[in-house]
């Protein structure tokens, strides 16, 4: 559906060039939670920005449904625009207008609806986001996660077919973060509606991204299915963040810390695998001990995990063979 090719962006800065998004291609599908992320600095919005045009490449191509909207004229990106909600971190909401007001804003903008419409429109919003209740507050009144609903109705009341989310949980609170991405997973299932969002935090990515692409001084590093990028991360960018992160973060130190406990092998199972008693199985079968050394399990999005350092006293590739056959990836970790 999205088809970014070859992009390239400088800024000006100091009288010089300075390269923000350095050949960057991508392909979003249609309907699915796509994740971007980096570092502060390292270009996210800068690429976000560029897929509504509020940011222009200095060449290279975005395509929207196969439709290069770098050509489109004056009228065709005010269309366009209509297509994309957008989603900010600080909200950027109307301080004088209520909820309903803001939410009836790009409405009013549009000029589509008779008075009558916008009012019935604003009212499914509303119950959508779950704020029918608070529809006559202003900004003031409402707590961060309030604030952002509104902010998440106001980007879907043109029935856009595309949200961009620029780190749009980054000023809430844990919990509160939570709630808005299960609103965001909801309206991406019920509405079919694609979502790109952009944050510096892989938690957000675990719950709710389909695919992640890992971006790094403006360059797309490394991408794919969450599972796949998270778990076996191959650009020193993304294991820095991994091991940041904390979930897989002491598995890469298992070496060090039980060098002298077999050797080590990093076992992943994800999906049918995580339900199966592989290691009883497979200690049984070929009668050796496999120590837990480290390990976590949990979630992506809905696919269950776990990575476990395990230390193993005997044939390596008849226990690797063995795992590997009942579905667990094997990795050999230095000691
Ligand atoms: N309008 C601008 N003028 C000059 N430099 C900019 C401008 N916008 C962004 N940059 C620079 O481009 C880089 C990428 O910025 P940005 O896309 O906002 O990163 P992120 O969203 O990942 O934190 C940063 O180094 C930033 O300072
Ligand atoms: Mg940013």
């Amino acid at each position: 559906m999205i088809s970014l090719h070859h992009l390239y962006k400088t800024y000006p800065v100091n009288g010089q060039a300075y390269t923000a998004l350095n050949d960057v291609s991508l392909d979003i599908a249609q309907g699915e939670i796509f994740g971007i992320i980096g570092r502060s600095g390292a270009g996210k919005s800068t690429l976000l920005r560029t897929l509504n045009l509020l940011e222009r490449p200095d060449s290279g191509q975005v395509l929207i449904a196969d439709q290069d909207v770098t050509a489109l004229d004056a009228a065709g990106l005010r269309g366009l625009r209509q297509q994309i909600g957008m989603v900010f971190q600080h909200f950027n909401l109307l301080s004088h207008r209520t909820v309903a007001g803001n939410i009836r804003f790009p409405l009013e903008l549009a000029g589509q609806l008779s008075p009558v419409e916008m009012d019935a429109r604003v009212d499914e919003l509303l119950e959508l986001v779950g704020l029918s209740q608070q529809q006559a507050q202003y900004p003031s009144q409402l707590s961060g996660g309030q604030k952002q609903r509104v902010g998440i109705a106001r980007a879907l009341a043109n029935h856009p077919k595309l949200l961009l989310c620029d780190e749009a949980t980054s000023a809430l609170d844990p919990q509160t973060t939570q709630s808005i991405l299960a609103l965001l997973r909801d309206i991406n299932s019920r509405l079919g509606l694609t979502i790109v969002l952009i944050t510096h935090e892989m938690a957000v990515v675990r719950a709710i991204c389909d695919r992640v692409a890992v971006i790094d001084h403006g360059r797309i590093v490394e991408h794919g299915p969450v599972a796949e990028v998270f778990l076996h991360p191959s650009h020193e960018a993304t294991r820095n963040m991994v091991a940041e992160d904390g979930h897989a973060a002491a598995l890469d130190h298992a070496g060090r810390l039980y060098a002298n406990i077999g050797q080590l092998l990093r076992l992943t199972f994800v999906d049918d695998a995580t339900y199966e008693p592989v290691l009883s199985e497979v200690g049984r079968e070929l009668d050796l001990p496999i120590r837990i050394l480290q390990g976590s399990v949990g979630r992506i999005k809905d696919r269950p995990y776990g990575q476990l350092i395990v230390g193993i006293d005997g044939e390596l590739p008849a226990v690797r063979a063995a795992l590997e056959a009942r579905g667990v990836r094997c990795e050999e970790v230095a000691a």
